[in-house]
């Protein structure tokens, strides 16, 4: 049994493997190969893309999805080891995820960072409960670390952007917010790109670290595969020359230890890193635009940038069912 929440759960052969199955069924669909199986989706956080993009998986390849929001019809869930359950969590991940394991073949979870910060998110404690417990493959739909599916997803679109990500110069840039944002989806493109073999430059102001844990884990990658990391506070300096550039909100690495008004205020002092044209110009000509959406339009990025030719983040979303469908099918051979 395979579960599938983090990279490291697929290593660079197996991103490998999904990416190659996932362009090749892109051009000739596989058919019902998910005849007869259901996927049990537990939402702890909202979805658009996730959600329907994996319910149309299912449908398509002739199985089912059963979606399930916790605590709007579910009972809200306590992941706590030795938790005293006298507040509003009326079930324990430790009697839900085997009881869910007897009626569906494959779980996925969404479970977002629960604002413990770093430290926290690197012990993802909802998701790991799941894996713990369940006793089917348990898929990611982004936890408190990492957002693997989007990941793929990114480097999937990058591949058919530039048919190759061997050695390719990607900025993933920090982006302005209106509120700290988790840290999944920039570990995850990070993570997935340095799998890829790609030239990652990563551009954030200082105070935004990514954890530690997950740059080790990223550099090994990019030592297996050809492909290089590098940091900078310095935006202009990431941008030049990169042929794709990625743009993210993240909250501050010592989030917890700030005030809610300290935050608003470091966010708002960022407000130029926003990318614009005049940015983008910066990059190679005609430079790819990557975001995993949702975006608030004008403050995490300008419309010049969204609106524009270069602009991927539609093919990229799109990108979701095709690595999605692949990677349930490899969870299924792993
Ligand atoms: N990118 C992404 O996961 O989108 P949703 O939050 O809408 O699922």
């Amino acid at each position: 049994m395979k579960h599938v929440t983090r990279i490291l759960d697929l290593g660079p052969e197996g991103v490998e493997a999904v990416l190659a199955q996932a362009a090749a069924w892109k051009q000739q669909d596989p058919g019902a190969i998910f005849a007869g199986k259901l996927l049990g989706m537990v939402f702890f956080n909202p979805s658009l893309r996730t959600r329907t993009s994996f319910e149309a998986v299912m449908l398509r390849a002739g199985g089912h999805a059963i979606v399930l929001d916790v605590g709007s019809g579910v009972w809200k869930l306590e992941d706590r080891p030795g938790a005293v359950m006298n507040a509003d969590r009326a079930e324990h991940i430790k009697e839900a995820a085997p009881v869910l394991s007897r009626f569906v073949n494959m779980l996925g979870v969404r479970t977002f960072s629960q604002g413990g910060g770093d430290a926290e998110d690197e012990v993802d404690p909802v998701i790991n409960a799941f894996r713990k417990w369940a006793t089917v493959p348990v898929v990611s739909m982004e936890s408190a670390r990492e957002h693997p599916c989007q990941g793929l997803a990114d480097v999937l679109t990058l591949r058919e952007t530039f048919g190759t990500t061997r050695k390719l110069p990607v900025t993933l840039t920090w982006a302005p917010h209106i509120k700290p944002l988790p840290k999944a989806v920039p570990n995850s493109f990070l993570l997935s790109a340095a799998a890829a073999g790609c030239e990652v430059r990563v551009a954030h102001p200082p105070g935004f670290e990514l954890h530690p844990a997950v740059r080790a884990e990223a550099e090994a990658y990019a030592k297996a595969t050809g492909g290089s990391i590098t940091y900078t506070h310095d935006q202009e300096e990431a941008l030049a020359g990169s042929r794709a550039v990625y743009a993210k909100s993240w909250g501050p690495s010592a989030e917890s230890a700030f005030t809610p008004a300290d935050v608003a205020t470091l966010l708002a002092s960022y407000s130029g890193w926003m990318p614009t044209r005049r940015h983008m110009a910066q990059a190679a000509k005609d430079a790819a635009f990557l975001h995993c959406l949702p975006v608030r339009r004008n403050v995490e990025v300008s419309d010049e940038v969204l609106d524009h030719p270069s602009s991927r983040v539609v093919d990229e979303a799109g990108n979701r069912y095709h690595v999605q469908r692949a990677l349930l099918n490899w969870m299924r051979f792993a």
